[in-house]
């Protein structure tokens, strides 16, 4: 479980977050979507240990962020996917899903490359695993990423807006693989603009409004007008989106 309770952040004199609560429970698909700004990558940043709280507390499974001696065990346990595209360029496809699991997990070299093999595989890159990531398309990088992350066996998967980067047709292409994760119980924590994508794949979605957390819904009643769509905010956000 992850528990985000009453988080406060803020930046100088600028409060980014300001009492957000969330919890996301081992199975769920959440999503998190909010105007630019509204503070849902600093979000994630907090949960990840990168950002220090101004106030509040985070709790991944037992292990408190903010305490350093819990943080790498934390970090374990969720693994992230940023929006741009951060492999190491100097080290193949492969080279980059092995790193971690080789320094932090000490998995045998041999080992670690079956599973990146495996994971590239299951996402349609099992031919790439010698290639550099400058060899690749924005969508296989992502998909990189996703295998990456995915080869530290987290417990749960954050991803911030890992498509906005990207033409439709690698959107598609990652969105894929997300949605296979989401059907076989991986647990999500997803900032997203893609609002249809959210809709399909989400247990529950939240709406982050100028660092507040406006709205918590199971999906359906995000989308009902007597639920999410009765806050001004929500409407005005999903009408904008979908004209873009
Ligand atoms: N390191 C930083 N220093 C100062 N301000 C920041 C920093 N990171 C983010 N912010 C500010 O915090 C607000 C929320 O940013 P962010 O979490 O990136 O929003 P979102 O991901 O929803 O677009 C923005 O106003 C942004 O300018
Ligand atoms: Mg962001």
């Amino acid at each position: 479980m992850i528990r985000v309770e009453n988080v406060r952040k803020s930046f100088g004199q600028t409060p980014v977050l300001d009492g957000v609560d969330l919890t996301i429970a081992p199975g769920e698909v959440v999503s998190i979507l909010g105007s630019s700004g509204s503070g849902k990558s600093t979000l994630i940043r907090c949960i990840n240990g990168l950002e220090r709280l101004s106030g509040g507390r985070i709790m991944v499974d037992e292990f408190d962020v903010s305490m350093p001696k819990e943080l790498a065990e934390a970090r374990k346990r969720s693994g992230t996917v940023f929006q741009l595209f951060n492999l190491y360029p100097h080290m193949t496809v492969l080279g980059n899903i092995t790193l971690a699991p080789i320094e932090v997990l000490k998995k045998p070299r041999g080992e670690a490359e079956a599973r990146a093999r495996a994971l590239l595989e299951s996402v349609g890159l099992g031919g790439r695993a010698d290639a550099y990531p400058a060899q690749l398309s924005g969508g296989q990088r992502q998909r990189v990423g996703i295998c990456r992350a995915l080869a530290m066996q987290p417990r749960y998967l954050l991803l911030d807006e890992v498509t906005s980067a990207l033409d439709p047709e690698m959107t598609a292409e990652v969105l894929t693989i997300l949605a296979k994760l989401a059907q076989d119980g991986t647990t999500m924590l997803f900032v997203t603009h893609e609002v249809e994508f959210a809709r399909q794949i989400s247990d529950r979605i939240v709406f982050l409004d100028k660092g507040k957390l406006l709205v918590d819904l199971p999906t359906k009643d995000f989308f009902d007008n007597s639920g999410g769509m009765a806050q001004p905010r929500v409407a005005q956000f999903l009408s904008k989106m979908r004209k873009d």
